[in-house]
């Protein structure tokens, strides 16, 4: 199976959940921005207090400092790895390349998880974190859509792109990754 990942996808789309699994069963390292800056916000770092701020209006935090903590965490990995919510934007693709083939580890597929706007919004509703409101939902629709959406075209051009259907039950959009990575 390949083990070295991209997950991308909408807020809400299963990338977190879908990502645990993969990640248990194959051993690879989870690493995904969401998680890390929510312990830095947790732990109340200085870079949490600015991250909050950012991720509460659903936008996107600096490219720099999520940057340094992929950095932090890929150098010297030495199994595979799954990142999960980025890069977010063709700029953090872009610094993320050379990053990669300093240590010698290039992406191997990026599985986009796609799924409707309504179905997201029930489920982030649902959920309930810090920034699952209507309005903040909303806007991190529209930032995904105007910033992340490119990085489709992106992988694809790359050949490294695989879509999968995210409404359906977990398990079965589990078999829909588990197949796209063969
Ligand atoms: P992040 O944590 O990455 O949030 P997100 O992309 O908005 O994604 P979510 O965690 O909401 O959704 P998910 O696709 O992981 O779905 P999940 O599995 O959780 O980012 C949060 C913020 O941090 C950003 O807005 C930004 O501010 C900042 N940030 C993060 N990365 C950044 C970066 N690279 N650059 C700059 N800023 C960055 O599932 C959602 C819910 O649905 C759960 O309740 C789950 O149980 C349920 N569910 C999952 N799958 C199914 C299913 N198949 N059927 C029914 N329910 C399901």
């Amino acid at each position: 199976m390949k083990s070295r990942l991209l997950f991308l996808g909408p807020p809400g789309a299963g990338k977190g959940t879908q990502a645990k699994l993969l990640c248990q069963e194959n051993d690879l390292l989870h690493l995904s921005t969401g998680d890390l800056l929510r312990s830095e916000v947790l732990e109340g770092t200085k870079l949490g207090k600015e991250a909050e701020r950012v991720m509460n209006r659903g936008e996107l935090v600096s490219d720099e400092l999520v940057l340094s903590l992929v950095e932090k965490k890929l150098t010297g990995q030495t199994k595979g790895w799954l990142l999960d919510g980025f890069p977010r934007n063709l700029p953090q693709a872009e610094s993320l390349e050379p990053l990669l083939e300093k240590i010698h580890q290039p992406i191997e597929a990026v599985i986009l998880i796609t799924i409707n706007n309504e179905i997201l919004v029930k489920r982030l509703l649902s959920r309930g974190r810090d920034d699952d409101n209507e309005n903040v939902i909303r806007n991190r629709l529209k930032v995904y859509r105007d910033q992340t959406t490119p990085l489709i075209d992106h992988y694809s051009s790359q050949e490294l792109l695989k879509t999968v259907e995210g409404d359906e039950e977990i398990d079965v959009v589990a078999f829909q990754i588990r197949e796209a990575l063969k």
